[in-house]
């Protein structure tokens, strides 16, 4: 069975003060019968994982390579040298406003997996492809694209269209890409596919989450603005517990 996992995806918002957050969502997650990660922003990291025993730690990017003249940016050995377990690549705001293509964030999961860190791989249309039938297509290119020869992965599927606009696809839309998904996955990776975790994301809150967690190939969610407050965050969790 592949592990249910909420994961928080904070972006480029917190500060120090906000890890009075983080530890009431770590304090929570001791009690529950899923995985929690938190994605803060890199100027959060040692305070996180120095304060938050009970919730995984990770970073939101890293660059394909272990060092290097590369100003601003941060790579995979630094996050784990920071206590961190987990990346997010390939996320749509990277994509969008970086230029990532599928061949980059294929070279990060890489980097990630070289440095004993596991990739939380984003996929995920646009609202074109959505309208004109070509969702299940596009997704499929970008994950053959994405996805390292190690299995050691977690895949996210978050609709470009659904992130932080409150509108989510349709239940029936969520199981058919979720069932889209693992096939192409157990495909790859034969039964080890079977048990790579798929996350749900685009304005999960803790009114849709339960019935978001009931499709059979959710195994759990990588939430942006609900994730930020615990009071948020906490109903995801356990609704990701019960499910
Ligand atoms: P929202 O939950 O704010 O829609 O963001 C989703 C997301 O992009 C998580 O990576």
């Amino acid at each position: 069975m592949p592990t249910k996992i909420a994961a928080g995806n904070w972006k480029m918002n917190g500060q120090q003060t906000d890890i009075s957050e983080l530890q009431l969502i770590s304090k929570a997650a001791d009690q529950l019968d899923c995985r929690t990660i938190i994605c803060p922003p890199t100027t959060l990291l040692g305070n996180a994982t120095k304060f938050c025993n009970e919730i995984f730690i990770g970073g939101q990017d890293c660059h394909p390579k272990p060092s290097g003249a590369y100003t601003g940016d941060i790579s995979a050995n630094m996050l784990a040298d920071m206590g961190a377990s987990y990346v997010i690549v390939g996320h749509s705001e990277r994509r969008t406003y970086h230029g990532e293509n599928s061949t980059i964030v294929k070279a990060k999961a890489e980097a990630a997996i070289a440095a004993d860190l596991k990739p939380i791989i984003c996929v995920g249309e646009k609202l074109q492809q959505r309208e004109s039938g070509d969702a299940i297509e596009a997704v499929s290119l970008q994950i053959k694209g994405s996805i390292p020869t190690n299995s050691e992965i977690i895949l996210a599927y978050e609709p470009i269209w659904a992130i932080g606009t409150g509108v989510i696809p349709s239940f029936k839309e969520i199981c058919q890409m979720h069932d889209a998904i693992r096939a192409l996955l157990t495909k790859n990776y034969g039964s080890s596919g079977q048990k790579i975790s798929i996350l749900y994301g685009g304005s999960v809150k803790p009114s849709n989450a339960a019935e978001i967690f009931s499709a059979t190939n959710v195994n759990g969610a990588l939430v942006g603005g609900a994730s930020l407050k615990s009071a948020d965050f906490i109903p995801i969790m356990r609704a990701l517990a019960k499910s």
